[in-house]
C-alpha cells in the first residue's frame, strides 16, 4: 500500500471572535472528515475585525493551529509587535520592508514530514514596501532544500497578482493560496505543474454581513459617504478553507477541495 501523504487544511481571513469561535467549532468535525497533516490559517482579522493580538494568536494556537498567516493588518494592535518578532509560527508578509516588526516565513513539523509556509502581500492598492514577486526568491531561498512541502499564502486586492504568482510559481511549491478579498473564488485547481491554486479562499466569518462588517453600517457608510463605526456582524457565520492533499513528489500537490461550512448548530438546551 502506498504510503499516506500530508495534506494541509488552510482556513481563510478569521474575522472577529465569531471567526474565532467558527473555527474553533468546525475544527473537529475537519479533523474527522478530512486528518489533516497541517492547519493553517489567516488571522489578520480576528482581533474585533482588525488585526491580531498575543491573547487572540495563542488561542488559535492552543486550538489546534500550527501556523498563522497575516496581511495588510499585520500592525493594527501594538501588542502584537514583541510577538511577531519572538513566536515563529506567526507570520506576516515577506515582502514587507525588514525594518517592519516579524518575519514572513516557517518551517512546522508533523509526523515526519516538513512544511514551509510563506507570506506574501500583493502591491496593487495594498501597502507593501518590496515587490511579492522578486521577494518570494529570497523567502523561497531562506527556506533551502530542507522542506517537503511548501505553501504560500498570497493576501492581494488584485486576481491579477495572485493568479500571476500562481503561474509563477507552479511547479515550484506545493500551493499558493489567496486572502484579503473575503468572498472566495470557484477556480480552486491543481496547475500543469503540481501546484494546487485558488485565487481566494474566503474568509472565516460571518457571510449576512460586508466582508465581515454589519451590513446596515457598511451601506449607510455608501450611502452617505460620511464616517460611520464599524462592528463584525455576527449573522451567518461560515467557515471557508480548502484542503491541499500533497503528492509523493516533493513540494507539488495531488488534489485541493474547496471547504464551505456553516458553523455547526449548537444542541438545544
Ligand atoms: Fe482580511
Ligand atoms: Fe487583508
Amino acid at each position: 500500500m502506498a504510503e499516506a501523504q500530508a495534506s494541509i487544511l488552510f482556513i481563510g481571513d478569521l474575522v472577529g471572535g465569531i471567526g474565532r469561535r467558527t473555527l474553533l467549532e468546525c475544527l473537529p468535525l475537519l479533523r474527522e472528515r478530512y486528518d489533516p497533516t497541517f492547519v493553517v490559517a489567516n488571522g489578520e482579522n480576528v482581533a474585533g475585525g482588525l488585526g491580531i493580538t498575543p491573547k487572540a494568536a495563542s488561542a488559535l494556537f492552543a486550538g489546534g493551529v500550527d501556523a498563522i498567516t497575516l496581511g495588510n493588518h499585520t500592525y493594527h494592535r501594538r501588542e502584537i509587535y514583541p510577538y511577531l518578532d519572538s513566536e515563529p509560527r506567526i507570520l506576516r508578509p515577506a515582502n514587507f520592508l525588514r525594518i517592519q516588526p516579524g518575519h514572513g516565513t516557517c518551517v512546522i513539523e508533523r509526523d515526519g514530514t516538513r512544511l514551509g509556509v510563506v507570506n506574501l502581500s500583493g502591491n496593487l492598492y495594498l501597502r507593501a514596501g518590496r515587490s511579492a514577486f522578486t521577494e518570494i526568491e529570497a523567502a523561497l531561498g531562506e527556506l533551502g532544500d530542507d522542506v517537503d512541502h511548501i505553501l504560500v499564502d498570497m493576501h492581494a486586492e488584485a486576481t491579477s497578482e495572485k493568479v500571476a504568482l500562481g503561474w509563477l510559481l507552479d511547479g515550484r511549491v506545493t500551493a499558493v493560496v489567496g486572502t484579503h478579498t473575503h468572498v472566495p473564488t470557484a477556480d480552486a485547481r491543481v496547475l500543469p505543474g503540481g501546484t494546487a491554486y485558488i485565487t481566494d479562499v474566503g474568509m472565516t466569518g460571518p457571510r449576512g454581513g460586508v466582508i465581515g462588517v454589519k451590513r446596515e453600517q457598511a451601506i449607510e457608510s455608501l450611502l452617505t459617504q460620511m464616517p460611520v463605526r464599524f462592528e463584525t456582524s455576527e449573522e451567518d457565520p461560515w467557515l471557508m478553507g480548502v484542503l491541499i492533499r500533497c503528492a509523493a513528489m516533493p513540494r507539488s500537490a495531488a488534489a485541493i477541495e474547496q471547504i464551505l461550512m456553516p458553523r455547526p448548530v449548537p444542541p438545544p438546551r
